[in-house]
């Protein structure tokens, strides 16, 4: 166990608190210094698909070390850097034939930005720079990207001097609907409200719109209604506005297929994605282009488009995402994640029957989240002064269980919600652990906040 107190690392998360010493994992389980062991079930932080302990993986990135473990993209590429995009286009959507490797997540979105922004450019649009986001959302810690996020949870109003005017609609959130109203009378006005939108802000400064398909961490799997997706692509085409499908969390298999954005009829011009394409092995993230976007660079006067950071491509990275791509195919896990979500959420929604604080059981695949309400009848969440979220993860944490949840409905800060996210290795047995685990903490968590 480490605190700052006797450590040199900087502890930016939290410096009184308590660091245990990971030491190993092995299939959906994380062991400490001490022996004890931890049900994984947000898999890292949504992004260990394939388990701990793959040994192919380890082998694949050590091989690719020996060869060659750098190489800068302005002279060089790897093979491995070429065989992955071919793997990457060949699940992708149709159409997007094109990926750009970086480094995680925010990088993703922050190159989809700018590229997004070079594509306005260079067909003589350049008042069109602004990116619509969405409200209990996150897109990562850079400047821009915290622009483009609105969880409450990451605190953007610190950054408020570094904050680009990026307007924000509502998220598609129907148990707790930001309009008040139900699907399908509704009609929609989560959608609708992104035309709306950018009527107000003036089309001409919008560039692109960024969303989750199934929102991760910031909304718990938050999943939009059927038609959703299919509006939001008609509103984009309609007003020249580039949709960014943000699947840092949903990309490579986590919802039960290979892209979040495939449970609906929907194509998006950019789809960005990280954790899973290398099961956590090695820090990777991309950007996937459809060929409207390439096509206009390829046509046009432009040579370039300058998105180059360091370790982009970076060889063992990418060595270490085709080995997770290949492990995913050959053992037709993205099948597997959606087999075993179904078995999981159904365990969840039985365990909801008998724990009356539990409101919503929702997402897909192994997405899934849950909803904690004071009442379920009006869906009324619990005041924020109770802090039962972070109360359930601790002790879910001292009952050896990982998960991770957060606060807030998109339109108040009360509200507690959980996501869960493990591998997609899961057996069935170790989905009925992890459910017993969770109503255990459950219930300690809501003796100790007295609901
Ligand atoms: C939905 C989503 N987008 C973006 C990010 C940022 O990714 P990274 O931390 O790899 O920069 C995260 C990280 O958790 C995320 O969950």
């Amino acid at each position: 166990m480490t605190q700052q107190a006797n450590s040199h690392v900087f502890y930016a998360q939290g410096w009184n608190a308590e660091y245990q010493l990971a030491e190993h994992g092995e299939g959906i389980y994380v062991f400490d210094s001490n022996g004890k062991r931890y049900l994984d079930a947000i898999g890292g932080t949504h992004c260990i698909t394939l388990g701990y302990g793959v040994e192919e993986i380890a082998q694949a990135m050590a091989e690719q070390a020996m060869k060659v473990p750098f190489t800068h993209k302005v002279q060089f590429t790897s093979a491995p850097q070429e065989e992955l995009a071919s793997a990457v286009v060949e699940i992708a959507p149709p159409g997007m034939n094109h990926v750009l490797f970086v480094t995680g997540g925010s990088t993703a979105n922050e190159m989809a930005m700018q590229i997004a922004r070079y594509y306005h450019l260079v067909r003589g649009n350049e008042n069109k720079y602004r990116v619509i986001g969405r409200w209990h959302s996150y897109h990562g810690r850079t400047t821009s990207t915290l622009s483009m996020s609105g969880s409450q949870f990451v605190k953007r109003e610190d950054m408020q001097p570094y904050q680009y005017d990026f307007p924000h609609i509502h998220a598609p959130h129907c148990y707790q609907c930001p309009f008040s109203r139900t699907y399908p009378e509704c009609g929609l006005a989560c959608a609708t409200e992104l035309a709306d939108t950018i009527e107000r802000e003036g089309a001409d400064t919008i560039s692109a719109f960024i969303a989750e398909p199934i929102i991760g961490g910031a909304g718990s799997a938050v999943t939009p209604p059927p038609g959703y997706y299919e509006k939001i692509r008609e509103i984009c085409d309609a007003y020249d506005v580039l949709f960014i499908a943000e699947e840092v969390v949903t990309g490579f298999g986590r919802t039960g297929k290979h892209f979040g954005i495939q449970h609906w009829d929907a194509v998006p011009d950019f789809l960005t994605s990280a954790k899973g394409l290398s099961s956590g092995y090695a820090p990777m993230g991309c950007v996937i282009l459809h060929d409207k976007v390439t096509e206009t660079f390829f046509q046009s006067q432009r040579k370039t488009v300058p998105t180059f950071v360091t370790y982009s491509g970076h060889p063992i990275s990418c060595a270490a995402a085709l080995a997770v791509q290949k492990y995913v195919k050959k053992h037709n896990l993205v099948q597997q994640c959606a087999e075993r979500g179904e078995y999981l959420k159904q365990a969840l929604q039985k365990l909801a029957e008998r724990e009356s604080l539990i409101g919503d059981v929702r997402g897909k695949g192994l997405l899934l989240g849950i909803e904690f309400v004071q009442d379920r009848a009006t869906h009324e969440p619990m005041p924020r002064t109770l802090h039962f979220t972070e109360t359930l993860i601790k002790t879910a944490f001292a009952n050896g269980l990982i998960t991770r949840g957060r606060f807030g409905t998109g339109t108040q800060i009360n509200g507690d919600h959980i996501l869960l996210s493990p591998p997609f290795i899961i057996s069935e047995a170790e989905c009925d652990e992890l459910v017993d685990l969770l109503a255990q903490s459950i219930q300690q968590a809501r003796a100790q906040v007295a609901i």
